[in-house]
């Protein structure tokens, strides 16, 4: 897939932002003593016959999720002049006409056939093309299938126990003794991705236990942050729709849950089920654990042969289907008597990105504020 337009909409941001500083751009607050309700797509954008009622951040995995399936990027859909404005996402194309008919057709397919339940998505047909194939390829009946680690199925009556699995990940990592007096960290680093157009920037995590998490970048364009109080999450940067977009559903509990893997002694408790089953990554065998809680979609960790945990997989449900994030985790070092992955690298479809930490610092005093909502992005002035 080419990523390019999320590139380009990084060099228009200045513009964006003018131009979403409307007052339906602030995160409307519900009735006092309720949760903030997120702004649906159609509040913010202007051209949304479809996909309406949805939440800004929804919407754009939305988005990310049809351009994935197609193996698109944004512009191939909406005009060749979109990255100079969000406004002008809104002009209509054939493809956008097509698209937009395509979504009807999948949704009648799973309302008169799968009781209105995604099981035909974009990607059931077009498999990363933007034509779908008609006659069977032999080559790909008669070679061996590429196993994806990320598509694991675990059968409900799958052997092993999550427990050892568990206890295997919190000894290699230094017992729960040590784990439990390892409480809040600050970390710095750097942060190299597709929206720093590949330049490393400086990165700075504050984080405390159970969960909460402050996570900015300092880049070319100004800060990119994320927070997660423990309840609510949120993304303040200049590339995005808002320059401050509530997180919900799949985002939050994926921001919860990245929050918790620093804290490992929580993990167990976040799901109400887990299942173990083992596959390769890079012909390395691992142990999988799928955590599971009704009505979400699961969380998959992947754990190496020493106990120690290599990737997560979380997903996120859109309009349209569930996308992947997947997380990798390496280069384990001991802060505290306690390992630590000094690198991460995401991988989701809307980009990668690594994180290499050169400090990290134990049980460091962290002001509450810090996870609270952020400000909204402003672009760095020149
Ligand atoms: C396969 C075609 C396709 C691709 C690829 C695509 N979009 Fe869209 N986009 C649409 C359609 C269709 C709509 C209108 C949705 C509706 O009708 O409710 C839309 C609407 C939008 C809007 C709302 C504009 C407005 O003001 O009404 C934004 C913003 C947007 N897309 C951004 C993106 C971004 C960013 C990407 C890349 C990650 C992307 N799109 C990729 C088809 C596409
Ligand atoms: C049931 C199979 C099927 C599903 C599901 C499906 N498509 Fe398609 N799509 C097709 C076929 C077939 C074509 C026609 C390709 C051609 O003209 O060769 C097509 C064409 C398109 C085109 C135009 C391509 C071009 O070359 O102009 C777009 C855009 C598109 N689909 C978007 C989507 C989106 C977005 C979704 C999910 C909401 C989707 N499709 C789901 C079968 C499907």
């Amino acid at each position: 897939m080419n990523f390019g337009s999320r590139r380009t909409i990084l060099g228009c941001i200045a513009i964006v932002v003018v131009c979403l500083l409307g007052p339906s751009t602030t995160i409307t607050r519900g009735q006092a003593g309720q949760g903030p309700r997120p702004q649906m797509a159609e509040e913010v954008f202007k051209n949304i016959p479809v996909l309406r009622g949805i939440p800004v951040d929804e919407f754009m995995d939305t988005m990310g999720m049809i351009a994935a399936a197609l193996g698109l990027n944004c512009l191939d859909c909406h005009t060749s002049d979109a990255d100079k404005s969000w406004d002008r996402f809104a002009a209509d194309t054939t493809m956008k006409i097509t698209a937009r008919r395509m979504i009807q057709m999948v949704n009648t397919i799973n309302k008169e056939n799968f009781k209105g339940v995604r099981m035909v998505t974009c990607y059931t047909c077009h498999r990363g093309d933007l034509k779908p194939k008609i006659v069977p390829s032999l080559i790909v009946q008669y070679s061996a299938p590429m196993e994806d680690p990320n598509e694991v199925e675990i059968p409900p009556n799958s052997k092993g126990n999550p427990d050892e699995v568990f206890n295997k990940y919190l000894n290699a990592l230094g017992g729960t003794q040590r784990l439990s007096r390892f409480t809040s960290y600050t970390a710095k680093g750097t942060y190299v991705g597709f929206d720093t157009h590949h330049t490393k920037v400086p990165v700075e995590i504050f984080a405390k236990a159970p969960n909460q998490k402050h996570f900015v970048i300092h880049g070319a364009f100004g800060d990119k942050t994320w927070a997660f109080d423990g309840r609510q999450a949120w993304v303040a940067s200049v590339d995005k729709p808002q320059p401050l977009m509530q997180l919900n559903a799949g985002n939050l509990e994926g921001l919860k849950v990245e929050a918790l893997v620093s804290f490992p002694t929580g993990l167990k408790a976040n799901f109400a089920q887990w299942r173990v089953t083992s596959t390769s990554i890079d012909d390395k065998d691992v142990t999988v654990l799928q955590g599971t809680n009704p009505r979400q979609p699961p969380v998959n960790l992947y754990f190496d042969n020493s106990g120690l945990l290599v990737r997560l997989v979380r997903f996120v449900d859109t309009a349209l289907g569930r996308i992947p994030t997947q997380v990798d985790y390496s280069d384990y070092r001991e802060v505290a008597g306690v390992k630590f992955p000094f690198k991460i690298t995401s991988t989701w479809t809307d980009g990668q990105a690594t994180v290499e930490l050169t400090d990290v610092q134990a049980n460091v005093n962290i002001d509450a504020s810090k996870f609270a909502q952020p400000a909204p992005a402003k672009p760095k002035a020149d």
